[in-house]
């Protein structure tokens, strides 16, 4: 077997601090373009030889060719063993199964996650290291150092081996497994829920729908809810994953899930809908006539979680992202658990999973997921949450309106502008960065600032501080702002604002969020001066 030492030279693209690289599909394709990064990847994790690698992606345009590559690569850096999901396929949380399960050194993920795909959409890369999460900030950092500075790449002349079929290949030195993207998880899923309870409850009528969206979740969705819990054939829809998603946007949003959110809100609505994305770790949960938000959702879980088997011991503590609601805190503060506050992005709950300080974590963003796995998990939330509907015999809705009854409810809403210009959203946050120190005590649209900070952490478990995370900004009566740039958007900047309002009164829980929170959108708009810095008169998004 030859192995080609091909030049390359250095690449722009990934931005430091993150995971990993997200471009436009076609800026991948490009000759090389692909192998630098995986290259810089195995030199920046210190080299592959004689290790066991995870491989797979959300089935998403160009996945199968970059699979191709990238197994040739791992060969010719001398790898021991690939697991490759059949197809090239792997949810995102599948994977951190299998890289936990295997042993394995690490993982190499491929998707741009909710983001569209094909040929004029986008592509991602990252890896996950042994404890199956996204590589620390450390690991990122020198793989970020290798992508500026590399000069060649090494791939085997071998030709492309067959995707399709559960077997064994041997390339040189290296064995390569293509095996059953699934299996793995359906046992995993078994461990922790009563899956008796939810089959019981499937044959005694009760109605879902779980749209997959095209994307990756769909054969494990189809597997579980249809094959093993006895969901009538139809439950899950658009389950056959797709090269361009069939032409949808593989977010579960309101905009981009409209149907989903249509029906669960008309007369023929079944009692339960759920929608994940397109490499499969976030999720919506949605009760006849009730949404919930990922926020309280994260907060209702934590609730009943000892209702589920695998949780039955309760939870060590939770974690959220600080943008996020504060609804679960409540919750903690009832159970006598800690609550932790992190910057956004799940990497920063794998040091407290593993150092076992918390059981449940999520965020904002339609992320929900626990100590199973260290990546976010929908078709796992999903089933928590039948779970605990299955325990409790009573709808979403109800489950609802109970929490906020016990708990009070936190009325939350994200607003985002997409695409705006890059510098005009820089200067926005440099401009509210250099407001902080004068905002505590001052009135805003008729709101007093308590505090006001741009949010820094100190990682609990390894002492490092991450800075910079976003502007929070707290109110006197329970309102709360944030505002932070996205670090996945692939065109200009997206400005996120993050706005929450505490009402513990039940009296007052029966109204429309955008409507409960009209004085703080407004504030926001004062503070900020969104509109005519950005140009734009509405978000673009609002979930
Ligand atoms: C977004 C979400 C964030 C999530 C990330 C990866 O990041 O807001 O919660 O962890 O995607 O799925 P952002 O674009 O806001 O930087
Ligand atoms: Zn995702």
């Amino acid at each position: 077997m030859n192995i080609r030492t091909v030049a390359t030279k250095p690449i722009e693209g990934q931005k430091p601090g993150t995971s990993g690289l997200r471009k436009k599909t076609r800026v991948f394709m490009q000759p090389g373009y692909l192998e630098n990064y995986v290259q810089a990847i195995f030199e920046g994790v210190g080299g592959v030889s004689g290790e066991t690698l995870v491989i797979g992606g959300d089935g998403r345009f160009f996945n199968d060719k970059a699979i191709q590559t990238i197994i040739k690569m791992a060969v010719a850096n001398g790898a021991k063993r690939l697991i490759v999901g059949r197809g090239g396929l792997f949810s995102t949380p599948a994977a951190s199964n299998v890289i936990r399960k295997t042993g394995a050194f690490g993982g190499v993920i491929l998707s741009a996650s909710h983001n569209p795909g094909g040929e004029d959409g986008d592509f991602g890369i990252k890896f996950n290291g042994a404890n199956g999460g996204p590589a620390p900030e450390g690991v990122t950092g020198e793989i970020f150092a290798r992508t500026t500075a590399i000069m060649e790449y090494r791939i085997a002349d071998v030709s492309d081996i067959s995707l399709d079929a559960i077997g064994t290949t041997v390339l040189g030195n290296t064995v390569v497994d293509i095996v059953d993207p699934v299996e793995d998880y359906v046992s995993l899923m078994e461990g922790l829920f009563d899956f008796d309870r939810i089959s019981a409850m499937f044959k005694a009528g009760f109605t879902m729908r779980f749209d997959a969206m095209h994307a990756a979740t769909g054969p494990y969705a189809k597997r579980i809810l249809e094959g093993i819990l006895g969901a009538p054939a139809g439950t899950v829809v658009n389950a056959v994953p797709l090269p361009d998603f069939g032409g949808g946007h593989p977010d579960p949003n309101p905009i981009y899930a409209k149907e989903l959110y249509d029906l669960m809100a008309s007369p023929g609505a079944p009692d339960f809908g759920a929608a994940s994305d397109g490499d499969g770790d976030r999720n919506i949960v949605l009760g006849r006539g009730a949404v919930v938000t990922p926020s309280d959702s994260l907060a209702m879980l934590a609730a009943n979680a000892h209702l589920a088997k695998g949780y039955r011991r309760g939870l060590a503590g939770v974690a959220r992202s600080m943008p996020t609601s504060r609804a679960v805190d409540r919750v903690a503060g009832k159970l006598g658990i800690p609550a932790f506050e992190t910057p956004t992005g799940w990497k920063f709950f794998g040091n407290l999973l593993d150092d076992g300080r918390i059981t449940l974590c999520g965020e904002e963003s339609a992320g929900t997921g626990s100590d199973h796995v260290r990546e976010k998990d929908g078709l796992w939330a999903v089933l928590l949450w039948l779970n605990i509907i299955a325990v409790r015999g009573e709808s979403l809705a109800d489950i609802q309106t109970k929490h906020w009854a016990e708990f009070g409810r936190t009325f939350y809403t994200r607003h985002d502008y997409e695409a705006v210009d890059a510098a005009a959203a820089e200067a926005l946050m440099d401009r509210l960065r250099g407001l902080l120190p004068t905002l505590p005590g001052q009135t805003v649209t008729g709101l007093t600032v308590e505090s006001a900070d741009d949010f820094a952490y100190t990682d609990p478990v390894d002492g490092s501080v991450t800075r910079k995370q976003g502007i929070r900004i707290l109110f006197a009566d329970g309102e709360r702002l944030v505002f932070r740039l996205s670090g996945t958007g692939t065109e200009g900047a997206t400005l996120r604002v993050y706005i929450e309002n505490f009402e513990p009164d039940p009296a007052k829980h029966a109204v429309d969020a955008q409507v409960a929170l009209g004085p703080v959108i407004q504030a926001a708009e004062a503070l900020a001066e969104i509109k005519a810095r950005t140009g734009r008169t509405a978000p673009d998004v609002v979930t």
